[in-house]
């Protein structure tokens, strides 16, 4: 089963920071899993929320800010708000990245992103996987990038998957924790198309999903279920 880092491993380091894609990778996790939205001067930036509140020490819509703006913000243990290039630019293909999108219109500025990085920087299409709850965002996306991974994410019963992953070539369904079973793992299986789990933390829930033949699972303590061997 493949291990995605949530948000980096957010349950041990400041989510969507430099650190906590850092200390996802020192686990020897396969994929880290970032949330990408824009800021008033243009640049991707990588925070879950549309406001700072929550996961910084400043306040404010993050559409509404500069990126200079964003950057006085600590995001915990002095961390800032990372661009989507700093990320990138980090992880050097270290892993593989799935990036959420959760702004307005980010699809356009991703997709000129990844090509950017793969045309000057060697990092490869099947080093990415686009996912998000907004639908629409993702078929702007496969307009305009016909070879990336799509994962469509619902956070209910995934109803009528099968016709938006044939319209999308999606390769997998992102369903959480609270709705999986295995008849819906089997449905969209059966479609073609791996079965990504959001979010598990306990061995249990983990068990129980290896049980039902997930292919993937994100979660904020990838070194609970991974461990680099020094
Ligand atoms: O992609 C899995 C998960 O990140 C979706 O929910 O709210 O944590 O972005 P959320
Ligand atoms: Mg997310």
């Amino acid at each position: 089963m493949l291990i995605i880092g949530h948000r980096g491993a957010s349950g041990t380091a400041p989510e969507n920071t430099l650190a906590s894609f850092e200390k996802a990778i020192s686990t020897g996790v396969q994929m880290v899993e970032l949330d990408v939205h824009q800021c008033t001067t243009g640049e991707l930036v990588v925070i879950h929320d549309d406001k700072i509140n929550r996961t910084t020490s400043g306040k404010g819509f993050v559409a509404n800010k500069t990126l200079a703006e964003l950057k006085e913000a600590d995001a915990g243990g002095g961390e800032k708000i990372p661009t989507l290039r700093e990320v990138l630019n980090l992880i050097h293909r270290r892993t593989k990245v799935n990036i959420e999108l959760k702004g307005a219109a980010v699809a356009a500025s991703t997709v000129k992103l990844l090509n950017e990085y793969k045309v000057n920087y060697g990092w490869k299409t099947e080093d990415f996987c686009i996912s998000s709850f907004d639908h629409r965002q993702l078929k702007e996306f496969r307009k305009l990038d016909k070879t990336t991974g799509i994962g469509i994410l619902y956070d209910r019963h995934p109803d009528g998957f099968d016709r938006l992953a044939r319209d999308l070539q999606a390769t997998s369904v992102n369903i959480s924790l609270h709705t999986v079973k295995q008849k819906i793992v089997d449905e969209i299986h059966a479609e073609g198309l791996e079965v990504w789990v959001y979010t598990v933390n306990s061995k249990h829930d983990f068990e129980r999903l290896k049980k039902l033949h997930v292919d993937a699972v994100f979660t904020n303590y990838p070194d609970k279920f991974l461990s680099r061997k020094v």
